[in-house]
C-alpha cells in the first residue's frame, strides 16, 4: 500500500515555508508523493498563519470546502499545521469537524507519524465499511491526531529547550531544496519563538519562547545547503539580531547540543563583554558562516528588531562582501504614544538614530553597495490618531524603505491588546491610512528604483519569473512537481498584489521568441526583471549571479538586460 498523495498548501511568513520544506521532506522521505492539487490528494494539509483575521479567514473558507469533498469521499485525511492550528487548539475541530490532524509549529517533528496514523485508521475504518458515511456511525474521533504545545515551552525558565526533539526536524532536513526544480536558495533558522510580547501580536503564543540554535547545528546546515548547490542563504528569526548562544550554558541530551533558551544582551549597541570567549553573538554568527562556508554565494538575514542591534553586527556586514545589505527593520509605528501601547520597546528617536548608524557604516553606492532597507507598520492600532498617523507617515519618508509592509490592524484573541485596548479606528478609517501609507510608499519606492536606472547591479537570479511559470505551467504542467512548495521569489502577501502581478505579465509579454522574462533580486532585495534565453535553449541562469544594467524602473521593481561586462558581481 503506498502511503499516500500528500498537497500541502503554505500561508503566511517564511518560517512557515521552511516548515513546509522541512516536512514535505520528512514526507517524502517515508514514501508519501506530493501532487499539485487537493483533488488529487489522499492527504490535504494547511499550513497556517493566525497573525491577522485575514489570513485566518482563508483557510476557514479552504476547510469549508474540504467539508463539502469529505462527505463523498470519507477516507480523505485533512490536517491543518502551523500558528492556526497552535492558537485555535481543539476549538478548530469542534468549528471544523473535518479536520483529522492538529499539529502546532513547535510540534512538526511528530507530524509525520500523525499523518500516517491517521491515514491507517481511516483506511482500516474505510476497510470495514467501504460504504460508508460519516453519518453511518464511523467514529470520526477515533482518526484524530493532534500535537500542541501548549504552554509547554513557557514552563522552564532556566533549562534549555531540553531534548528539543524539534530541532531535529531542523537536523534532518531530508530533501535539499534542490529537489524543487530550480531552486537555488534556501532558508535556515537560527531561532524559534519570540520573546518581545508585542501587544497586537500572537508570535509568543504560537511559536512559544525564543530559543537559539547551537552555531554548529547552523554553519553545518550551511555547509551541507551550498555543497548542495545553495546559493543564497537566508537566516530566519523573529527577532534575528538577538541570537546569541552562551557555551557555558549548552546543554547536551545523547551528545547533541541543544537549542538555548533566549537570555539577548540588552546592552544597546554596546558590544557584548561575553563576545568571542564564551558566547557566539549574532555579528560571530554571520562571520563564521562566511568563513567556514567560502562556496555560499549570499548571506542575507530576517527579520531584524531595531532595538540593540549592535554596531558589531553593521561591521560585519560591511567588512564581508557576500553578506547582503539589506536590513527588514520594522517599526510599526512613527507615535511614541502608540510604540509604547504597542510595548515595541523603543521611541522613534532610537528608531531613527539606529537607521542613521547603519546607513553610515553600510551605505556605499559609489562602490555599488548601497543599503536598502524595509519596513512593517500597522494603521489603526487602538488609539491611533490623525497626529499619531502623521507621525507614521513622516517616519516612513525619513527612513526611505525601498518597500514596506502595511498591515491595519487586526485584534487578536489572547494578546494583550486585545483584552485591554478597544479597536476603536474605524474600518474606513484603517482603509483610508492603509491607502494613503502605500501611496506614500509607492512614491518613495519609484524614486529610489528611478536611482537605478543606468547602473549596472549584480543580481541573484531566482529562476523564470512568476509569470512566465504561469505561463508554463498552463502550457504544460511540469511533471513531479512537488505541490504548492512555494519558490522564494516572492515570500509575502504584499508581494503578490495584483499590481505586481500586472508588472509582471507587462515584462513577459515583451519577451521575445525564444527568450523568456526571469525574476533576480539585487544585494539590496531589488527585483530585477530582465529577459534572457529560455532554459530550453540549454542555458539555465538560475541560481546564477549576474550583472544587469538596468534600462527601466518602477515602483516595484527594476527592469534591465544581462551585462556583457565580464567583472565579478
Ligand atoms: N517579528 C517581526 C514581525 C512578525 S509578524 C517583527 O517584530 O518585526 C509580521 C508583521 O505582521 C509585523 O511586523 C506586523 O507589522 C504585522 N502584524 C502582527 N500582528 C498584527 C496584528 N494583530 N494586526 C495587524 N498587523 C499585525
Ligand atoms: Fe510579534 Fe513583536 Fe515578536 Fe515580532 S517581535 S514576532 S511583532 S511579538
Ligand atoms: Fe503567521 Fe505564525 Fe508566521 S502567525 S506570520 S505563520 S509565525
Amino acid at each position: 500500500m503506498s502511503a499516500g498523495r500528500v498537497y500541502l498548501e503554505t500561508f503566511g511568513c517564511q518560517m512557515n515555508e521552511l516548515d513546509s520544506e522541512l516536512v514535505s521532506g520528512a514526507l517524502v522521505s517515508l514514501g508519501y508523493r506530493f501532487v499539485p492539487g487537493p483533488d488529487e490528494a489522499d492527504v490535504v494539509l494547511y499550513n497556517t498563519c493566525s497573525v491577522r483575521e485575514h489570513a485566518e479567514q482563508k483557510v476557514w473558507s479552504r476547510l469549508g470546502e474540504l467539508a463539502l469533498r469529505k462527505k463523498d469521499d470519507p477516507g480523505l485525511v485533512v490536517g491543518v499545521l502551523g500558528c492556526m492550528a497552535e492558537r485555535d487548539g481543539t476549538d478548530l475541530i469542534r468549528r471544523m469537524p473535518v479536520v483529522d490532524v492538529l499539529c502546532g509549529p513547535g510540534e512538526l517533528d511528530k507530524l509525520p507519524s500523525l499523518v500516517d496514523n491517521a491515514l491507517r485508521t481511516r483506511r482500516s475504518l474505510m476497510a470495514d465499511a467501504p460504504d460508508a458515511r460519516p453519518a453511518d456511525g464511523i467514529d470520526r474521533r477515533s482518526a484524530r491526531q493532534v500535537a500542541l504545545q501548549g504552554n509547554a515551552s513557557r514552563r522552564t525558565a532556566t533549562l534549555a529547550a531540553a531534548e528539543d526533539s524539534l530541532e531535529q526536524l531542523d537536523l534532518s532536513r531530508s530533501t535539499s531544496p534542490l529537489d524543487t526544480p530550480g531552486r537555488r536558495s534556501a532558508y535556515v533558522r537560527i531561532t524559534r519563538g519570540c520573546n518581545k510580547f508585542c501587544t497586537y501580536c500572537v508570535v509568543p503564543f504560537t511559536r512559544g519562547a525564543e530559543v537559539h540554535r547551537p552555531p554548529d547545528h547552523i554553519i553545518d546546515e550551511c555547509r551541507r545547503l551550498a555543497d548542495a548547490g545553495v546559493v543564497e542563504i537566508t537566516l530566519l528569526g523573529q527577532t534575528v539580531n538577538h541570537y546569541r548562544f552562551e557555551h557555558g550554558a549548552a546543554v547536551t541530551v545523547g551528545g547533541v547540543t541543544q537549542p538555548q533558551k533566549g537570555r539577548a544582551f540588552t546592552g544597546g549597541h554596546a558590544r557584548d563583554p561575553l563576545a568571542g570567549a564564551n558566547v557566539t553573538t549574532f555579528a560571530d554568527l554571520l562571520r563564521r558562516i562566511h568563513e567556514e562556508v567560502p562556496h555560499l554565494g549570499r548571506l542575507r538575514f530576517v527579520t531584524s528588531y531595531p532595538r540593540d542591534f549592535g554596531d558589531d553586527v553593521l561591521e560585519v556586514i560591511r567588512d564581508h562582501p557576500r553578506i547582503c545589505r539589506y536590513l527588514h527593520v520594522p517599526a510599526q509605528s512613527g507615535s511614541d504614544r502608540l510604540l509604547k501601547a504597542m510595548n515595541r520597546g523603543y521611541t522613534v528617536g532610537e528608531y531613527v538614530e539606529f537607521i542613521d548608524r547603519a546607513r553610515a557604516v553600510l551605505d556605499q553606492p559609489e562602490i555599488g553597495r548601497p543599503l536598502t532597507l524595509s519596513g512593517d507598520f500597522i494603521v489603526g492600532f487602538p488609539g491611533e490618531t490623525e497626529d499619531d498617523f502623521a507621525s507614521t507617515v513622516a517616519l516612513l519618508r525619513r527612513a526611505r524603505y525601498k518597500n514596506a509592509f502595511i498591515f491595519k490592524y487586526s485584534p487578536r484573541p489572547g494578546t494583550v491588546a486585545f483584552d485591554r485596548l478597544e479597536d476603536d479606528v474605524p474600518e474606513d478609517v484603517k482603509r483610508r491610512r492603509n491607502n494613503h501609507l502605500l501611496a506614500v510608499q509607492t512614491e518613495v519606492s519609484d524614486e529610489i528604483s528611478k536611482e537605478y536606472l543606468g547602473r549596472t547591479v549584480g543580481v541573484f537570479v531566482e529562476g523564470p519569473s512568476r509569470k512566465q511559470r504561469k505561463a508554463e505551467r498552463a502550457g504544460r504542467p511540469a511533471p513531479g512537481a512537488t505541490g504548492t512548495i512555494p519558490l522564494t521569489i516572492a515570500g509575502r502577501d504584499a508581494d503578490r498584489s495584483p499590481a505586481a502581478e500586472g508588472a509582471l505579465e507587462a515584462g513577459a509579454a515583451d519577451a521575445e521568441a525564444g527568450t523568456i522574462q526571469w525574476a533576480s533580486r539585487t544585494d539590496g532585495d531589488l527585483i530585477v526583471f530582465f529577459d534572457a534565453p529560455s532554459p530550453d535553449t540549454g542555458r539555465d541562469l538560475t541560481g546564477r549571479l549576474l550583472r544587469v544594467e538596468v534600462t527601466g524602473a518602477s515602483n516595484l521593481a527594476l527592469f534591465g538586460t544581462l551585462s556583457r561586462d565580464p567583472a565579478p558581481v
